[in-house]
C-alpha cells in the first residue's frame, strides 16, 4: 500500500465508530478527506457534522452533508481527524493543514477522540516534525523570540492566513519530554491562539494504518 492508499483504508475504517442518528466532529487535511467521503456514503444516517476548516466545511456541503455551527452544540459524540504526528501515548501534533484552533475545540467538545493516521505518523518521541502555533498577526515577532528562550526555531508559515485570519509559526528542534507542561507553557504566550501540541486533551482512539492493514489501539 502506498502512503494514500493507507489513508484512504483509514479514513473509511473510522466510518465504525459512526453511530445512526448522531453529529460528528470531522477534521481536515487529507485523511480527514478520505473520512469525509466515507461518510458521504451514510449520509441519510447521520444527523450532521460539526466542522473544523473551511476546507472541510466546502467538501461536506458538496457531498449534501449539513454542517451545524459549533455555537449551537454543546457536545459531541465523535471527532474524526487526522495527525502529523502520534505518540505511544496517543498525543499528537496537529496543524499541518493551519486548522489546529478549529480542531482544538472540536476535540474539546467531543467524548471521544478518533485519530485516522498512517504508520509514517507513528513516533516514540513527538518534535521529529516541527510544532504548529497559530498566532495573532501583530504578535509574531514577540511570540518567534518567546519561542526561541524554549529552544524552538520558528518558521514563518509563507502565505498562510488561517480560517480565524491569523498566521503560523511552525517550531523546529523544541525537545518534546513532557508534552502537557510544553503544551501549556506555549499557550501562556501573549499573541498565542493555539499551540499545535494536543496532549492535554489527547486521542481516545487511534486507527493505524500500516501495510497490512488498520489496527485499532485504545488508551
Ligand atoms: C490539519 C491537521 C491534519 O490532521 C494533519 O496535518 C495531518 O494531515 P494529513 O492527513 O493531510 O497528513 O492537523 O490542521
Amino acid at each position: 500500500m502506498t502512503q494514500d492508499e493507507m489513508k484512504k483504508a483509514v479514513g473509511w475504517a473510522a466510518l465504525k465508530y459512526v453511530m445512526p442518528g448522531t453529529l460528528v466532529g470531522v477534521g481536515t487535511g487529507s485523511t480527514a478527506s478520505y473520512f469525509i467521503d466515507a461518510l458521504g456514503s451514510i449520509k441519510h444516517k447521520i444527523e450532521g457534522v460539526l466542522s473544523s476548516s473551511h476546507t472541510s466545511t466546502a467538501k461536506l456541503k458538496n457531498l449534501g452533508i449539513s454542517v451545524f455551527d459549533t455555537n449551537e452544540i454543546d457536545s459531541l459524540d465523535i471527532y474524526v481527524d487526522g495527525a502529523d504526528e502520534i505518540n505511544d501515548y496517543m498525543q499528537m501534533i496537529k496543524g499541518g493543514g493551519a486548522a489546529l484552533t478549529r480542531e482544538k475545540v472540536l476535540a474539546a467538545i467531543s467524548h471521544k477522540f478518533i485519530c485516522i493516521v498512517d504508520i509514517t505518523k507513528k513516533v516514540n518521541i513527538l518534535g521529529k516534525r516541527p510544532v504548529p502555533v497559530e498566532v495573532i498577526p501583530m504578535a509574531r515577532s514577540y511570540v518567534a523570540r518567546e519561542l526561541v528562550k524554549l529552544g524552538g526555531t520558528p518558521k514563518y508559515r509563507q502565505n498562510v492566513i488561517t480560517d480565524n485570519g491569523n498566521v503560523i509559526l511552525d517550531v523546529y528542534h523544541l525537545m518534546i519530554t513532557d508534552a502537557v507542561a510544553l503544551e501549556n507553557q506555549v499557550n501562556q504566550i501573549a499573541g498565542v491562539v493555539t499551540v499545535g501540541l494536543f496532549a492535554n486533551r489527547c486521542a481516545d482512539v487511534a486507527l493505524v494504518c500500516t501495510k497490512n492493514g488498520v489496527k485499532e489501539v485504545i488508551l
